[in-house]
């Protein structure tokens, strides 16, 4: 916030080469001396991957399907963002935190090696979500247009430039997705992907329930699909970011509900651009044999 009290878009600053909001590297080190519970879980993401519906998943899972418990407060209430300081009425992540017990859910969109090293020595169990490339940066993209805190998005043409340089905020999608890949066996991370959610719900909530040593009863995985579909979450006003003040989120813009498809690249991406960056994609990406699909 500005001294006077109106927001602005934050400049990113570089924090061991990764380009983060000035409010997050003014406040790195009490980020990274973060000492979570071993019973706290983190949901890790690149942003614009899925995390909203994911936390969404998670807190339905750990509250039995309980929508009334599920509405007691915005999604970052109740699932803090460890690094943003910022903006306001939401306090930091790390002040909400300090006021839950344990186990919390924890959500951050901090790459591999900038996740503070207590998540592993503690051996917390983390949750990645990953959604490709062109969709990730298409949802990316209309996010910094309507989020009116993050940095200036530009022309689009320009912005693809910037995804594929790894400049925006939280940096290289490509170095994001990699490094929770090469680290996800060793430290027991589950590794899900957006298009697999998309494709197969219920398998995939269950998938998250085992991993979080739950049960739940047929019916109530069926109404947990049911509430965290992108329709429901739209109408949900503790899910959908419409309690975020317009001078901050403004949805008329793009709501923070966009669209929620596989493939929606193919309607932002010239032919010329999809080539340019598929043939950057190959260079980036050749070490890792993820298995990203953009169009299921
Ligand atoms: P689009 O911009 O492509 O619509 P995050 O929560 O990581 O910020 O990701 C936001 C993206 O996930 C947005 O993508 C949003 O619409 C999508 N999304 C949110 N909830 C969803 C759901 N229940 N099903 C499918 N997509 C969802």
């Amino acid at each position: 916030q500005s001294a006077t009290g109106s927001l602005y878009r934050f400049p990113v600053i570089p924090v061991k080469g990764v380009p983060l909001m000035n409010h997050i590297a003014n406040n790195w080190d009490s980020i990274w001396a973060f000492s979570p519970h071993p019973t706290d879980l983190l949901i890790a993401t690149y942003p614009k991957a899925g995390t909203t519906w994911t936390q969404e998943i998670v807190d339905l899972l750990l509250h039995n399907g309980d929508t009334e418990i599920c509405k007691r407060a915005p999604t970052p209430v109740r699932i803090p963002f460890l690094e943003i300081f910022s903006p306001p009425p939401i306090p930091s992540g790390l002040d909400l935190l300090e006021k839950m017990p344990p186990p919390r859910v924890i959500k951050t969109h901090l790459p591999f090696h900038l996740v503070p090293p207590g998540f592993w020595e503690k051996n917390c169990k983390v949750i990645y979500v990953a959604r490709n490339a062109k969709d990730n940066l298409v949802s990316y993209y209309h996010f910094d247009r309507m989020n009116l805190t993050q940095p200036e998005p530009g022309p689009w043409e320009g912005y693809i430039n910037k995804f594929m340089r790894g400049e925006l905020a939280w940096g290289s999608w490509y170095d994001h997705v990699k490094g929770f890949w090469e680290e996800r066996e060793k430290r027991n991370i589950l590794y899900l992907f957006y298009e697999d959610m998309k494709e197969n719900p219920r398998r995939e909530v269950e998938r998250i329930m085992q991993y979080l040593d739950l049960s739940l009863s047929d019916d109530v995985i069926s109404r947990i699909v049911e509430l965290t579909s992108f329709k429901s979450m739209k109408e949900n006003p503790m899910a959908n970011y419409t309690f975020i003040p317009k001078p901050v989120f403004d949805h008329s813009i793009s709501p923070f509900m966009r669209k929620g498809e596989v493939g929606d690249w193919t309607n932002h991406f010239t032919p010329g651009q999809s080539k340019m960056f598929d043939e950057d994609y190959e260079k980036q990406m050749k070490d890792a044999n993820i298995p990203f699909r953009t169009l299921i």
